[in-house]
């Protein structure tokens, strides 16, 4: 079993729409797919409706999803994990224990190399507009994501 964890600020908006994109494109027998956010502003919440509005017109339903918080303990529990942005990778990282913790952590972005800026914007206080954006952006990247993941594990 491959644990993949998606993490942003909230988890209300970005890492659960990654959390729901990748695991839609992978079988649940192999990977097991979670999200999470640096903050705890929305421990226990659903995902932003924008958010759950815009995957369901792709046909993904987040709704079930539960906002929880990021712990130093995740890097037991999960092979990689990936940062939105630089300032969520920079709060993983200061919890990071040892080098091994550091290697599991990457950008989201890191690998697509189509997109130079590498953070994810934050739709958050935007329109949404953004949503939509950030959705084709995330999409994008997962299925590069999922291709990677299939071709290491076979
Ligand atoms: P997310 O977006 O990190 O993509 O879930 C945000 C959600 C909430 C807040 C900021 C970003 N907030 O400040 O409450």
């Amino acid at each position: 079993m491959t644990r993949i964890l998606m993490v942003c600020l909230g988890n209300i908006c970005r890492s659960p729409l990654a959390h729901g994109i990748l695991q839609s494109k992978l079988s649940e027998n192999h990977f097991y797919v979670d999200s999470a956010g640096t903050a705890a502003y929305h421990i226990g919440k659903k995902p932003d409706y924008r958010s759950v509005e815009v995957a369901k017109k792709y046909n993904l339903d987040i709704s079930k999803q539960k906002a929880r918080q990021f712990k130093a303990r995740d890097f037991d529990s999960f092979d990689y994990i990936f940062a939105m942005d630089q300032s969520n990778y920079s709060n993983i990282i200061s919890l990071a224990r040892d080098n091994r913790d550091i290697g599991k952590v990457k950008l989201f972005l890191e690998d697509n190399t189509s997109i130079i800026n590498k953070n994810v914007p934050d739709p958050y206080y935007g329109d949404d507009d953004g949503f939509e954006r950030v959705y084709t952006l995330i999409e994008t990247t997962c299925e590069l994501i999922a291709q990677k993941l299939l071709s290491n594990t076979g």
